[in-house]
């Protein structure tokens, strides 16, 4: 089942999103617990998926989170996600998680992640999506390493 051909660009489904870590999302050390922010980039990856599909999508896989630097209570969080790569039925979004200082200005890169979805039909079944269409640097670099990560994905499914 396939819903269109139309391509989208990467800017038409990207995501920002900002949050105010408030002392409910931290651990004893005052610093952001690691749940909270995972449930914030796929939560903000998977509306891009939305976006790009109009489709309900369920998350298939997470790749690569790691945690550089503490992110502090008060910090404002930024979180940029976009589209790297579409394949049939799945879509790979890349995720970027900043921590802003508010009073210092200060911003720093903590995280970066790669979440593939997949858009569903009406019986739950992987529906076809549309094609992307990356348009600046940036994105043509993304979708090139994107469709490598996907190819490694499937190779690394197929051994287990
Ligand atoms: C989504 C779902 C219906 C797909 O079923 P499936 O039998 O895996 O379907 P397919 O094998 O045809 O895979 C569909 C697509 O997902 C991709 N995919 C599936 N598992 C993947 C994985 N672990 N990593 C990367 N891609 C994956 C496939 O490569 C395929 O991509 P393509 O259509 O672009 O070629 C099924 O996997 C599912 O229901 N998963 C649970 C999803 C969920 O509940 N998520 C929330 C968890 S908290």
């Amino acid at each position: 089942m396939k819903n269109t051909n139309e391509v989208k660009t990467v800017k038409e489904s990207a995501v920002e999103m900002r949050n105010l870590v408030m002392p409910n999302h931290t651990n004893p050390q005052n610093s952001i617990f690691g749940g909270v922010v995972m449930s914030w980039i796929d939560m903000a990856a998977a509306m891009v998926a939305e976006r790009h599909s109009n489709r309900p999508v369920v998350t298939v896989h997470v790749d690569d989170i790691s945690f550089k630097a503490p992110i502090k209570i008060g910090d404002h969080v930024l979180i940029a996600a976009s589209l790297n790569y579409v394949g049939t039925s799945s879509m790979l979004v890349g995720v970027k998680v900043y921590a802003e200082n508010p009073f210092t200005g200060i911003t720093r890169h903590t995280t970066t992640a790669y979440l593939v979805f997949v858009a569903l039909d009406d019986i739950g079944k992987p529906l076809q999506v549309r094609g992307v269409l990356p348009e600046s640097a940036d994105e043509i670099r993304r979708f090139e390493e994107g469709r490598i990560r996907i190819e490694d994905m499937k190779k690394k499914k197929a051994k287990k």
